[in-house]
């Protein structure tokens, strides 16, 4: 290979740009393709686009070498599952592996080799509109959905990206996006080293265990120097300790962004800092490929780099398969959702729902019902996919509308519907017409929350209530005196107005997908037992962010009773809904957590000796139900403060009527040491009194002692 050919093998262009397939600046892919000075494309599919442009680099190129095709392909390419926040409240990893399954299928078969997902950004910021895009605000939690949804899309053995049904996986975004300074999107990040290790970086060592082929940077700067061009993340961690061999790509144009971070002076700059600090593929900007010759001379990026760089991307198109098969057949081209790939899509959808609220029994609905209104802004309304959508997908499969799945699910009922006021805007004129319904209805269900569009990239608001005049038509519904539900479809925490009080039920149903309607009906009218928790805080202001679980202890913990502790003095402590909460039609009890023995070896753990904590669970309602145990640990005095608690441990249970079972949970080192501040990184299991709290939600009170010696 010449050196320009190695550096055209490092770039990666998108396709649609603005013009679209077939638009202006296609042709400037096809020609770079045709000079052998392109590795990828970007936002294409389709079977005969990519076979198309394949056939000019294989057969026009002086080496032949294919092109690796990615598309951001999040929750779904023509089957949309829940958000991925929603599938993390499943608290059931299958269900995000699910979601890959169908996802890798439905893109290799259009050409698609490659995925930029999943996204494992931690954050504590619900103002942050890319929360939707994680799973929430645990590391723990995150690891077990990033680790499921690789082995999803990628299949248990790495070796097996050569299958039609399989996809590369992309890591990201690498890391600490999602402690973007008041949860504006590209803002600054500073983070210590410790909070690096045990926030942030766990979910992407968990990918990496999994197998994931690539890995993507991140728009955000950490503790001042940013992550595109940072070789402490990207080297020193990634690539030396971890041992990392696959791909790191670029975010869009992440190296151009160097420039304006001040960071880099030119574009030169932008890629010897970048390509030097381990970023392997540049998306979308062309830094690379433009300056890398001349910083190869001038000795400014090391021949070895450059090789080393080259053939992460080579190997990637030999793991896929591509050079034997560059192509994707046409006839296989999978072009809609089938029936099965519906039906997982809805039963994600569905277990991915949080009940917050049902005083007075109101849910599940009757399906005998006589009748019932069905109003709000999303009641008669597709936008339920959420954010990250493929643009044909939202046209050609819209999400069921709730109206028309209660409509089926009550065959025999009237349902009337009225919208009251839009998902936006300040206008009431159309409250009356939907108290109108609510009065002549035995039940209102009121589907209110954000369009997809103000969730996601580029999407943070400073205000997370539910936009216009939505709470007022809650408000007005409530003021009927009738029974009524609220379901929200939201990409985010949502903060609750005083409609909370008035509501006598709420449904938390995310944005639920293709399915949307179909699993909202089945979990109002009870066909499914809502299960699913909260991957995340909802706050009771804007003022309280971050507030999350995990914080760490102050010196003046909160008291009541004692103004000098740590608290605002308006408002009450903790969130409106803790992490890990959520309802059910049903009623569980717990048993006292038991421990396999009360004291540890510190040196025993390090060698491998874990403990077993079980718990008995036991539906004592009158129908079948699913509860999430959950396991958290607290280091009562440690070398660093460490958070008041900590996920270590969660499984979701189904049980009949009566029943009970044993849920065990094993702790080893990983579950009760911590990474410390030392520049390096430094893991350490310490002797002392640890409290284990296992429960239903993070505010689990039954508890037990064990101690490391
Ligand atoms: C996003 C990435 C995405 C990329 C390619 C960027 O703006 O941050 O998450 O994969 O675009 O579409």
């Amino acid at each position: 290979m010449t050196v320009d050919e190695k550096f055209g093998q490092l770039q990666q262009l998108p396709w649609t740009w603005d013009t679209g397939p077939g638009g202006g600046e296609t042709k400037a892919v096809e020609d770079a393709a045709r000079k052998g000075m392109l590795g990828s494309v970007f936002s294409i599919f389709g079977a005969k686009t990519t076979n198309a442009l394949q056939k000019i680099a294989v057969e026009e190129s002086r080496l032949g070498i294919p092109l690796v095709f990615g598309l951001d392909v999040i929750h779904g390419m023509w089957t949309n599952f829940p958000i991925p926040l929603a599938q993390a409240a499943s608290f059931d990893p299958e269900v995000t592996a699910a979601d890959a399954e169908v996802s890798a299928k439905e893109a290799r078969s259009n050409g698609v080799h490659w995925t930029f997902a999943p996204m494992m950004d931690v954050t504590h910021e619900p103002r942050w509109g890319r929360i939707a895009e994680g799973s929430g605000e645990d590391p723990y939690l995150t690891s077990a959905f990033a680790a499921a949804k690789v082995r999803g899309y990628q299949g248990e053995d790495p070796k097996g990206l050569k299958a039609k049904d399989r996809i590369a996986a992309c890591a990201k975004h690498f890391v600490a996006y999602g402690g973007a300074e008041g949860g504006r999107d590209y803002n600054t990040v500073d983070v210590s080293e410790s909070r690096l290790r045990n926030l942030y970086l766990p979910p992407f060592k968990a990918a990496l265990d999994a197998g994931v082929a690539t890995v993507m940077a991140s728009f955000n700067t950490i503790s001042g120097v940013p992550a595109h061009a940072n070789p402490h993340t990207l080297t020193d961690v990634l690539k030396k300790e971890w041992g990392f061999d696959g791909l790191v790509v670029s975010d869009f144009t992440g190296v151009k962004e160097l420039i304006a971070h001040g960071f880099a002076e030119d574009g030169a700059d932008a890629a010897r800092l970048s390509l030097n600090a381990g970023v392997d593929m540049e998306m979308t900007s062309t830094h690379f490929v433009e300056n890398g010759k001349k910083l190869l001379r001038a000795g400014k990026i090391e021949q070895q780099r450059l090789d080393d760089a080259v053939y992460r991307v080579l190997q990637l198109k030999f793991q896929l398969g591509l050079f034997d098969h560059p192509y994707v057949e046409e006839t296989d081209e999978i072009t809609e959702p089938s029936a099965d790939a519906r039906k997982a899509a809805r039963a994600a959808a569905a277990r991915s729902m949080v009940l917050l609220k049902n005083e007075k029994s109101v849910l599940p609905l009757s399906a005998k019902a006589s009748s019932i209104a069905v109003v709000g802004p999303f009641a008669d309304s597709a936008d339920l996919l959420g954010t990250w959508v493929i643009p044909a997908s939202e046209k050609k499969f819209p999400a069921v509308k709730v109206l028309d799945a209660v409509k089926k699910a009550a065959p025999k009922a009237k349902v009337t519907y009225a919208k009251g006021v839009d998902a936006a805007g300040k206008d009431t004129g159309g409250i009356g017409e939907a108290v109108a319904a609510a009065k002549a209805a035995d039940v209102t269900v009121v589907v209110v929350g954000e369009p997809p569009a103000i969730s996601g990239e580029a999407a943070a608001r400073s205000d997370i209530s539910l936009p216009g005049a939505q709470e007022k038509l809650i408000e007005a519904v409530a003021a009927t005196g009738k029974p009524f539900v609220v379901v929200l479809v939201n990409g985010r925490p949502l903060t609750v107005g005083d409609w909370l009080a008035q509501a006598p039920a709420v449904l938390e149903a995310w944005h639920p997908g293709i399915e949307a309607g179909h699993a909202i009906a089945d979990v109002l009218f009870g066909t499914v037992n809502p299960g699913g928790k909260l991957p995340v805080s909802f706050p009771r202001t804007v003022g309280q962010i971050p507030i999350h679980y995990n914080h760490e202890s102050t010196g003046r913990p909160y008291d009541p009773d004692n103004k000098y502790t740590s608290k605002y003095l308006d408002l009450p402590d903790g969130p409106q809904f803790p992490f890990g909460f959520g309802l059910s039609y049903t009623d569980f009890t717990l048993g006292e957590p038991k421990l396999s023995r009360s004291s540890v070896a510190a040196d025993a753990l390090r060698k491998g000796d874990t403990l077993e904590v079980s718990v008995e669970v036991r539906n004592t309602g009158e129908r079948a139900g699913d509860e999430v145990v959950q396991l958290y640990v607290h280091d009562r005095a440690a070398s660093l403060t460490q958070p008041v608690r900590r996920l270590r441990g969660f499984r979701r249970v189904t049980l009949e009527p009566g029943k009970h079972t044993t849920v065990r949970f094993r702790l080893g080192a990983e579950d009760l040491g911590f990474w410390t501040n030392d520049s390096h990184g430094h893991f350490t299991v310490e002797a002392g009194a640890f409290d284990l709290y296992v429960g239903t939600s993070s505010a689990a009170t039954a508890k037990t002692g064990l101690t490391v010696s």
